[in-house]
């Protein structure tokens, strides 16, 4: 049976993603952040096994660590991300803001990473999703496609970092044979959704698992599940 470690899993696309990792018969580790998902998530389906924690927490990485230990994990999705606060702008962007969302979306996935390989005696997972956004694309926003959008600053800075992130461990990871891939899963018709968003989560997790089923793919793509590719 594959195993797959889902962060994020509480609601919107994480939640969409345990489900159809579910029904594809995967052993589904999940990690959410309260007492009242851990409940939702281990009624609706009952072989789940949910860690509650929070990924920007001091102890996540031992939590998890202990949460999984001994157990392989064929596939890690960080997907744990906030969209940032009304900081769109220059004045109203706080040093606060911007290492409240690097340390989720940045920090956080290095720590579930870091837990997965913790445990040397266990194969290393084949493939670490990293899900990302368009907004993290510097080359979107040097070329001036995301010019005058309402995103927060705190948010695009987490991505591109958590997209360079990808790409150093990409090349770390290499030779254990673990690919890190970057994935934009759309804009979705979640909590966060941007005013553009006609994807639902259950859409966007069923591409992302057909891509991750077919195999094909390759370490160091940034993945779009609306059109194909993006720019780093
Ligand atoms: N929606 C879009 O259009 C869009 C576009 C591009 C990229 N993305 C990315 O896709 C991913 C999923 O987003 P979504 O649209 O499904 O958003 P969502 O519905 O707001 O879900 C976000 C999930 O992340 C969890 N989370 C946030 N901070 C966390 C933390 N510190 N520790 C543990 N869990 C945490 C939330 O848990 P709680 O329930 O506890 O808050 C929730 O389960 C995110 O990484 C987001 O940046 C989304």
């Amino acid at each position: 049976m594959k195993t797959v470690l889902i962060t994020g899993a509480s609601r919107g696309l994480g939640l969409a993603l345990v489900q159809t990792f579910y029904e594809l018969e995967y052993k589904v580790y999940a990690v959410v952040r309260a007492a009242n998902a851990y409940d939702m998530l281990t009624k609706m389906y009952p072989n789940v096994s949910v860690l509650i924690a929070d990924v920007t927490h001091e102890s996540y990485k031992e939590q998890l660590s202990q949460f999984i230990s001994n157990t392989e994990i064929n596939v890690v999705i960080n997907n744990a991300g906030s969209a940032g606060t009304s900081g769109i702008d220059t004045r109203r962007s706080t040093g606060d803001q911007l290492i409240y969302e690097f340390e989720t979306h940045c920090v956080g996935a290095l720590s579930t990473v870091n837990a997965v390989l913790s445990n040397e005696h266990i194969l290393p997972p084949s493939v670490i999703v990293n899900i990302s956004s368009r907004r993290g694309s510097l080359n979107m926003q040097a070329t001036g496609a995301a010019m005058g959008i309402k995103c927060s600053f705190s948010y695009r800075i987490a991505k591109a970092a958590q997209n360079m992130l990808s790409l150093c461990m990409a090349d770390d990871l290499e030779s254990m044979g673990i690919k890190v891939i970057s994935v934009h899963p759309g804009a979705l018709l979640t909590k966060m959704a941007p005013a553009d968003a006609t994807l639902t989560p259950e859409q966007s997790a069923s591409r992302l698992v057909k891509i991750l089923e077919d195999s094909n793919v390759k370490s160091r793509d940034f993945i779009c599940l609306e059109t194909g590719k993006l720019p780093w």
